[in-house]
């Protein structure tokens, strides 16, 4: 497939400069929404001013829960334009390509560590006319994604190990993300470059300065307080290096 690149008056413009200079997008995530009121939880966020709604979908297998399908997100997919985002955290994906893809969601994410053909997944998921992305979990090194990416919108690097939300943020994986942000701006890819688990105003700074351009957090934004939340978390992600403490 032919690299999509980004340019602009015969210019490239190198997506992580382009990321900071319009701010950092944050997507939170409904696992740690109340489900009870899941529809007035999305509402909130997105009138919070929220980029996209981070749905994570889990089969029990994959990894040790299980959380929601297709029929929950098309429940929802009603209450707000802003895209869905779908991390598929699933032993088979390309099982569930095209009832997200009915449910209207705008990209879905699918581990390497899956039992799948990437590739063939990736391309069964663009011809549904959704976005793909790829993940990796802390452990997998960038070489895993790599490959893939001049064939994806979105590179999700976990920062938690996959299967609950509230977890501590692993520093350890700092380097492979400025590995990855340093990849995509020397090749001039487009994808997006998403970090996962942890994510709260104490660690946002740190994803944003190793160059994330979308920053997920599900418990440093649901359940209580969520505009003020994403407030707070955009300012300690968009403060420049030498102003943080
Ligand atoms: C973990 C999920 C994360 C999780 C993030 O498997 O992929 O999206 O909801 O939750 P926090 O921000 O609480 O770590
Ligand atoms: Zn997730």
């Amino acid at each position: 497939m032919t690299r999509r690149r980004l340019e602009t008056e015969g210019t490239l413009i190198r997506r992580g400069a382009f990321a900071k200079r319009m701010g950092i997008k944050i997507a939170p995530s409904i696992l740690s929404a109340r489900f009870d009121r899941l529809g007035d939880q999305v509402r909130e966020a997105a009138e919070a001013g929220a980029d996209m709604v981070h749905i994570d979908v889990m089969d029990g297998h994959f990894v040790p829960n299980l959380t929601m399908g297709p029929a929950v997100v098309a429940s929802i997919r009603p209450l707000t334009k802003i895209p869905f985002d779908v991390h598929l955290m699933v032993t088979h994906p390309q099982r569930f390509i095209q009832p997200f893809a009915d449910a209207g969601v705008d990209d879905l994410t699918v581990h390497v560590e899956s039992d799948h053909d990437v590739r063939t997944t990736i391309q069964a998921i663009r011809d549904a006319g959704v976005a793909p992305g790829i993940v990796v979990n802390p452990a997998t090194p960038f070489d895993r994604a790599q490959p893939y990416l001049a064939d994806v919108e979105l590179i999700l690097i976990m920062t938690v190990e996959p299967g609950f939300a509230g977890q501590a943020f692993r520093r350890e994986v700092l380097p492979k993300i400025r590995e990855a942000r340093a990849y995509l701006d020397r090749e001039g890819l487009r994808a997006e470059l998403q970090v996962d688990g942890g994510i709260k105003i104490d660690t946002a700074g740190l994803a944003a300065e190793a160059g994330a351009d979308i920053l997920v957090s599900g418990s440093g934004v649901f359940p209580d307080h969520v505009a003020a939340n994403l407030k707070k978390l955009r300012e300690v992600a968009e403060r420049p290096r030498a102003s943080r403490p």
